[in-house]
């Protein structure tokens, strides 16, 4: 999905001899998307990434449904979910699809004694609090407050945190995570009106190879299992790569909000999609300049979709007694909107400084025993206060 990208050292042609200064071979290897049908990367490694020395027993790691079927406004307390210190541990599903999943986490460590592969999704990874560097066979990337973290599925990575205060907020896409198509020209590049363009995506920055032998643990996720699977050297023994998947940043502060004389819809907001859901992000802008505008949203019926907000900063001018990592869940099928007031108090206000990440999904969400654990009473007749 993201343009072109080069790190390191590679041969002038695909599939041709590449070798290394002792005269044995690099390994090539394709990464596909779609099967061979949909971006790509070719890395050269230094071993074969083949290599596997051991297997652990797989554990169940699917998410713990206790509501699957429901029809009502929910909210939860983001910032309740437990602290974890380890990192897998520390993410609960809480709003899951067959689409993709909702997850909370907040790990206190960073990844060292393992590596991690989600073999199922692409991941995006909402920073919400901390700071640090992701690595992975294609490079490092540094990130900090209000970063996107697109992963590609397969990816094999680590997560270094710079202290033990982490919030995230992570999708995981059980389809490829992509630009919106209406932000693109037919060849892929960013178009005017998209809100973003190509100079506010950072790919990988520094690649650097580790030709180390051992026991190199890389716990894989797929179809609702952690599989441990070892392998003889380090997984990032990558001498160079190019193509157009690899993970990036996009840092929801670059993100330049549309605005209008009334009330502009949530597309404006778009940011990514998947397969029947898409990511908004509603930032700080001026608000609707009609002299008669009302600002804040219109009561709305989310027919096709179940819409999930997560707050991140700021005020939010349609609902009273948000906090930072609160999420709402409106699902389609009854309508929602300003809470009593919101409306009147809008009126008249210059600009917002809200930040929130929406997520819409096509198909209704079920809630986890985590989400449950976490949840505010009451939301589902607060509009009746
Ligand atoms: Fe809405």
């Amino acid at each position: 999905m993201p343009h072109y990208h080069s790190l390191g050292t590679i041969p002038h042609k695909r599939h041709t001899q590449f070798r290394q200064s002792n005269g044995s071979l690099y390994s090539e290897q394709l990464f596909s998307t779609e099967g061979f049908s949909n971006d790509y990367s070719l890395l050269y490694h230094v071993h074969p990434p083949t290599e596997i020395i051991a297997t652990d027993e797989p554990y169940d790691v699917m998410p713990r449904i206790a509501e699957e079927k429901m029809l009502k406004h929910r909210s939860f307390e983001g910032f309740g979910v437990r602290l974890e210190a380890d990192y897998l541990q520390s993410r609960k599903p809480v709003l899951v699809n067959n689409d993709c999943h909702l997850v909370l986490a907040a790990p206190g460590r960073s990844m060292e004694d393992y590596f991690y592969k989600n073999a199922d999704a692409d991941e995006l990874i909402f920073i919400h609090e901390g700071s640090g560097v992701l690595r992975t066979m294609y490079g490092e990337l540094s990130f900090g407050y209000g970063d996107y973290l697109v992963v590609p599925r397969g990816t094999i990575y680590q997560l270094r945190f710079d202290t033990a205060e982490n919030r995230l907020f992570i999708v995981e896409s059980f389809s490829p995570i992509r630009y919106p198509k209406k932000y693109l020209s037919p060849y892929g590049q960013l178009l005017e009106h998209s809100p973003y363009c190509e100079r506010d995506i950072r790919g990988p920055q520094s690649l650097v190879t580790r030709d180390e032998k051992g026991d190199f643990l890389i716990r894989t996720k797929k179809k609702g299992r952690m599989y441990g699977i070892h392998y003889g050297h380090h997984p990032f023994d990558v001498i160079g790569w190019d193509g157009c998947c690899y993970p990036f940043a996009f840092s929801i502060h670059d993100f330049e909000p549309i605005t209008g004389r009334v009330h502009q819809p949530p597309p404006v907001h778009q940011t990514f999609e998947g397969h029947n859901f898409v990511v908004c992000s509603f930032c700080p802008r001026l608000f609707d300049y009609h002299p008669l505008a009302i600002p804040a949203p219109y009561n709305h019926s989310n027919i096709d979709s179940d819409e999930v907000l997560y707050y991140v900063d700021g005020d939010f001018m349609s609902r009273k007694n948000v906090t930072r990592g609160m999420i709402t869940l409106h699902p389609g099928g009854i309508p929602h909107g300003p809470h009593p007031g919101a409306v009147q108090r809008s009126i008249g206000a210059k600009e917002t400084k809200e930040l929130a990440v929406m997520v819409d999904t096509f198909h209704p969400l079920s809630l986890t025993i985590e989400a449950l654990e976490i949840e505010n009473p009451g939301y589902t007749m607060s509009w009746a206060e």
